[in-house]
């Protein structure tokens, strides 16, 4: 397994082995890798000759400094792991000067309104920094497929708009929430979660559960009551947003349809840590 610090490095390592006819595929993380990342690792091996798997704490989608400090940085940890996975994996891990050559700033998008709904509510400009990084490491690694997680819907409708928009010849895989036995959706922030929060937390996926059982009786606005009023009861967890959306528009739903998906999204803050998650609920 070889680790890259600098584009150039890579870029002739892929059209090398592209020149062999090796299809690539590409997992993009920001590091503190867990199980939720190493399941899209594996479905990239599966489907690929090689995986390159980028690991780069991304300063343009942080709308908070405190948030970009805290965030863990494991990079000796994070590739001793990937060893372990497959041979087959090449690392891409930049400092930022190799991705952002002068100053570290986001181009600006219009994903038709997605970048509108929930996170993009909530965190400022975020999404133009997700687009901006990932757009440009697809310019460096060329894949043949990216892979993301469902974990972050809003942000995987968002990619898949951006490769729409700018003809990017890459195929971009979803891929399902990876969860720990308590329910909780793994993140590299659960790291930072101190105990009696980390047992706190599995009660989001328990709220989503519940709430994907009473939509099937119950309207849009009788579930988000329902689940602000189980947040306002709650001693550790403080709900920042629950949206039942369309799957598509991201649309907040206000008469359900039955020719339409939907899916609950949510937002939670453990302590200082912000916690996301979503269920897919028809
Ligand atoms: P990061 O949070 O490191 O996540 C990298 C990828 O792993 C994303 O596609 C995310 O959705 C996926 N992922 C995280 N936790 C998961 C889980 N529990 N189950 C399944 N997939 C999971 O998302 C980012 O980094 C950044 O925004 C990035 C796309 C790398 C751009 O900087």
């Amino acid at each position: 397994m070889t680790v890259f610090n600098k584009k150039s490095k890579i870029q002739d390592h892929i059209s090398n082995k592209k020149g062999d006819n090796f299809t690539i595929g590409f997992v993009p993380t920001m590091g503190a890798l867990h199980d939720g990342h190493l399941s899209l690792v594996n479905k990239a091996l599966e489907e690929n000759d090689i995986c390159v798997v980028s690991i780069f704490v991304n300063p343009t989608q942080f709308d908070n400094p405190e948030d970009l400090k805290k965030y863990p940085r494991t990079l000796e940890k994070d590739v001793l792991l990937l060893k372990t996975v497959s041979p087959n994996i090449l690392v891409y891990a930049p400092a930022v000067e190799d991705i952002y050559e002068q100053k570290a700033v986001a181009e600006h998008f219009t994903f038709d309104g997605l970048e509108h709904e929930m996170e993009g509510k909530f965190r400022d400009g975020h999404f133009n920094g997700v687009g901006t990084i990932v757009k440009r490491l697809f310019e460096i690694v060329k894949p043949n497929k990216a892979y993301f997680g469902e974990k972050d819907f809003q942000q995987l409708a968002i990619i898949k708009k951006l490769v729409e928009k700018h003809n990017i010849p890459v195929i971009v895989e979803g891929c399902t929430i990876y969860r720990e036995k308590s329910g909780l959706a793994y993140s590299s922030r659960n790291e930072r979660l101190k105990p009696d929060y980390k047992a706190a937390a599995p009660f989001i996926f328990k709220i989503l559960n519940t709430a994907k059982e009473q939509f099937g009786t119950k309207s849009a606005k009788e579930v988000t009551e329902w689940v602000e009023k189980q947040f306002n009861n709650h001693d550790l967890l403080k709900l920042e947003y629950f949206v039942i959306a369309d799957s598509k528009t991201l649309k907040p739903v206000k008469r359900k349809s039955k020719s339409k998906t939907y899916r609950a999204f949510i937002a939670v803050y453990a302590d200082d840590i912000r916690l996301i998650d979503n269920i897919a609920l028809n």
